[in-house]
């Protein structure tokens, strides 16, 4: 691949892969469009407001090991969009590391992030590359939360909240279908523990009176970039959406997955029968893009330790965005500077919280952070 092109967009004929494009095309960085269909790319890309002005191409890819490497070749970093990642995205990312390439995905999946951090972390450290994914709105925002709180140095224990306007994309909706088989784990005293299956919370939302139905979404990101920080013994993550009638018919599917399909004896029966739910329900189609007055998010962290507690509230608009722009800047930035970290590592963790914060507020996507003492 030609030097010209050092950022490649997998999945750009997506909804975050178009987006991510939008913001390479601000921060001047040419870029590769790959995906699995060339004239599909091509059309999506032929809509991206003002990419007449970016230095791109589009690449049709096989989704194997070998023809990944090929293509990522002389590029340093890929944005990896394709989800499920639990299922397709270690073909990329050894491809990428095999590639030379420094990784960077929007995946919210904590059983992948595990995964993928136990096979492949100590490899990128190796050869000085940074594999980060999770590089998304679920859950950066919330890791810059808990980082203003953890600036207070009493702090070793956080809990947080996530919630989020607006409808999933399609591959969205299937990787929300694979962490609902997977154990969900939080962190207590550094060690991760599995959240009972099923549970569900009604949490306190700042500024509305009435509370939420969140679950454990999966585990979330927060416990496993967590996980070996010397400031944080014990952190419990939860999530939902605004939307609680959506949120109590996710309940109900839970509630099925738990008592009807996890029970199944084999991983083929329990697909089929996931099949079968997801048949009964509307189908997914790409939403329109985002508008600030239906897509928000809310991100609230409590941080607390023996001596008091403090709470930091983040608002942002435009899920989709936001997610889109962290990539491009995370990626843009590899090309300028080394990372803070390499190996496997949150984008806090590379990049720095506030740097990402003033990026995101930059761009009219995240509000001010409010902390109060609780
Ligand atoms: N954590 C967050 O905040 C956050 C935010 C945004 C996105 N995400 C995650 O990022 C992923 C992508 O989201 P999206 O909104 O872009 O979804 P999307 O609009 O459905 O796009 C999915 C992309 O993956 C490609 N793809 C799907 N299956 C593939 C396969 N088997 N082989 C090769 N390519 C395949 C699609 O290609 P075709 O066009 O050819 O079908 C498309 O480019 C999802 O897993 C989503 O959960 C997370």
């Amino acid at each position: 691949m030609s030097s010209k092109h050092p950022v490649v967009i997998y999945g750009a004929s997506g909804y975050t892969g178009r987006l991510v494009a939008e913001y390479l095309r601000e921060y001047h960085v040419p870029f590769v469009a790959a995906g699995r269909d060339a004239d599909k790319l091509q059309a999506i890309m032929d809509k991206v407001p003002g990419i007449e002005t970016a230095t791109y191409e589009c690449v049709a890819v096989e989704h194997t090991v070998e023809a990944l490497t090929e293509l990522f070749r002389g590029a340093k970093v890929v944005c990896n969009m394709v989800g499920p990642f639990a299922t397709l995205g270690m073909d990329v990312a050894e491809a990428a590391l095999a590639a030379g390439c420094h990784y960077l995905d929007t995946t919210g999946e904590q059983n992948w992030m595990i995964d993928v951090q136990e096979r492949l972390g100590e490899a990128y450290a190796e050869e000085g590359l940074l594999l980060s994914p999770c590089v998304a709105q679920m859950y950066t925002n919330g890791e810059i939360a808990a980082n203003i709180a953890l600036e207070d140095h009493s702090i070793d224990t956080l809990d947080t909240l996530v919630l989020w306007g607006g409808d999933p994309t399609i591959a969205s909706t299937a990787s929300i279908f694979t962490i609902l088989m997977a154990d969900h784990l939080y962190l207590e005293n550094n060690e991760y523990v599995a959240w009972p299956g099923g549970s569900t919370f009604n949490v306190a939302v700042p500024g509305q009176h009435e509370t939420a139905l969140v679950m454990t979404w999966g585990g979330i990101a927060h416990p496993v970039w967590f996980k070996d920080d010397p400031r944080v013994v014990t952190c419990k993550s939860r999530g939902g959406l605004f939307n609680q009638e959506v949120m109590a018919g996710v309940a109900q599917v839970v509630e099925i997955i738990e008592t009807q399909v996890k029970p199944l004896p084999t991983a083929e029966e329990q697909q089929a029968a996931i099949a079968a739910i997801t048949a009964q329900m509307p189908e997914t189609v790409t939403p329109p893009r985002e508008n600030p007055r239906v897509n928000r998010s809310l991100d609230s962290v409590i941080g607390s330790g023996p001596l008091g507690a403090v709470q930091v509230v983040l608002r942002g608009n435009n899920n989709y965005q936001q997610t889109a722009l962290l990539q491009a800047h995370c990626a843009h930035a590899l090309l300028t500077q080394p990372p803070r970290r390499v190996g496997f590592a949150s984008a806090c963790q590379a990049f720095g919280h506030r740097e990402l914060l003033g990026v995101l507020q930059r761009f009219g996507l995240v509000g001010e952070p409010l902390l109060t003492r609780v």
